[in-house]
């Protein structure tokens, strides 16, 4: 076990470079499962995550290496349909390997995910596209057994916007019999990317990025040859880093069209953010104006930025309101704050946060991904000490994040727990 330690009050300076989007790589990584060949994938981020997908892989027979930033992946051999339930648990994503093996082999068992902090997180809406798509679903003893000789296409309206869901979805869609429609498609940058990756395998895929998506199956597909996108969460937590700091930084890769609603609030907080050519400059202002956000689907207010624009509003002048729209329990991270001097109230889906001069470094636990990152922010405008403890939580999302926070001149290290 590791801990974070952080000596806050130093302004953020300089340039940093945003790492490979792990909500991209991971239904990137899934869907080499649906071609035999070597497939290879760029800029994959060094994350907890991307390995317990990379062993989930090759538990269903596929050859992973690691070369630099890139996988390569032989799926000659993809043979088990099984995903167990001791990788499922530990990372959600897990059930993304569903449609692709479905497709593939017409037998996929894959242990039902369960829970996690923020929220129950069924799968129900995968399951019953898979259903109109002609597949036959069982429970049996915590997994999915879904079977089908060869999915048909369907036309699929979803009752929410699922990420995974329509990841889940258009990957076994490729491969079908016929013209597949998801309706109420989720719209978020990594299902295009998805989608960009498997047209370059050879799929037929219309509308991505949009709430309704069209896939023409198709008999085969060919391996992939792709670079995944920069990760926008991550460039929205640096961009927060710096209006916390009071810090002037340059972040390249930072994507502002798939962060318009976030750059948008920040703005209305007084944060100066200007795009010079492939480098976004962040500086923070003087005074944090109080800003309310309602985190939605895409092209809504991320709600995996909630927690970190939470710990920007609890320095900002006046009372804000943050609403999570998204998540049944994701506000995890304020009892956090509120041991650093935060004055947060909860109520139901709702959290008022009236604005304090100064943070108050303490130690502090991390409970999920986002809301370790809030405490990291946190930490970094606090005065004093503060140590952030189950930073395993962090290693899932952020790519050696104290190296480039100490980069831009924080106080921060990683010493054993
Ligand atoms: C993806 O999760 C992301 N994870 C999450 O990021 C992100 O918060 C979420 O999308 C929303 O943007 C990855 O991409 C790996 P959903 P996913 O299915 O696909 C309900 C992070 O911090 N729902 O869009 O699981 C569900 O309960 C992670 O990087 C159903 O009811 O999200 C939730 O309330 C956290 N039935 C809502 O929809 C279903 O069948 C959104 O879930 C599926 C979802």
């Amino acid at each position: 076990m590791e801990k974070i330690i952080i000596e806050g009050g130093v302004p953020l300076k300089g340039e940093v470079s945003i790492s490979g989007a792990k909500n991209a790589a991971l239904p990137l990584l899934f869907a080499t499962l649906l071609a035999p060949g070597v497939h290879r994938l760029c800029n994959v981020p060094a994350l907890r995550d991307i390995d317990t997908a990379a062993s989930l892989l090759q538990i269903m027979g596929a050859g992973v290496e690691r070369d630099g930033d890139c996988f390569v992946i032989n799926s000659d051999r993809v043979e088990s349909l099984e995903a167990p339930y001791d990788l499922v648990r530990t990372m959600r994503a897990s059930v993304l390997v569903l449609g692709p093996i479905l497709a593939r082999l017409g037998h996929a068992r894959v242990s039902l995910p369960g829970g996690c902090a923020i929220g129950a997180r069924p799968i129900d809406l995968h399951l019953k596209g898979l259903e109109a798509m002609g597949a036959t679903i069982s429970l049996d003893h915590g997994y999915v057994e879904a079977r089908a000789d060869r999915l048909r296409g369907a036309r699929i309206y979803s009752d929410l916007p699922t990420v995974g869901g329509t990841e889940n979805l258009m990957m076994a869609a490729t491969l079908a019999q016929g013209t597949t429609w998801l309706e109420n498609a989720a719209c978020e940058p990594e299902i295009l990317e998805l989608a960009n990756a498997l047209i370059g395998m050879g799929a037929q895929i219309e509308g991505a990025g949009t709430d309704c998506i069209r896939i023409e199956g198709v008999e085969q597909l060919r391996p992939m040859d792709y670079r995944v996108m920069p990760d926008r969460i991550e460039a929205g937590t640096f961009m927060i880093a710096a209006a916390m700091t009071k810090g002037d930084v340059c972040i390249r890769g930072a994507v502002a069209e798939c962060n318009e609603a976030l750059i948008s609030k920040l703005r209305e907080a007084g944060v100066s953010i200007e795009q010079k050519g492939d480098l976004l400059r962040v500086r923070g202002p003087e005074t944090i104006k109080s800003v309310n956000i309602r985190t939605r689907t895409y092209p809504g207010f991320p709600t995996d930025m909630q927690a970190q624009f939470m710990a920007l509003m609890c320095l900002a002048d006046g009372t804000s309101v943050i609403s999570e729209r998204v998540f049944e329990n994701r506000f995890m991270h304020v009892c956090e704050l509120q041991r650093l001097g935060a004055r947060i109230n909860i109520d139901g889906h709702s959290s008022t946060v009236t604005g304090v001069t100064q943070l108050l470094g303490a130690p502090v636990m991390a409970t999920d991904l986002r809301a370790s990152a809030s405490l990291i922010l946190a930490g970094l405008a606090a005065d004093k000490t503060t140590e952030i403890s189950r930073i395993y939580h962090l290693d899932r999302g952020y790519e050696r994040i104290e190296e480039k926070l100490s980069a831009l001149g924080a106080r921060i290290k990683r010493v054993p727990a």
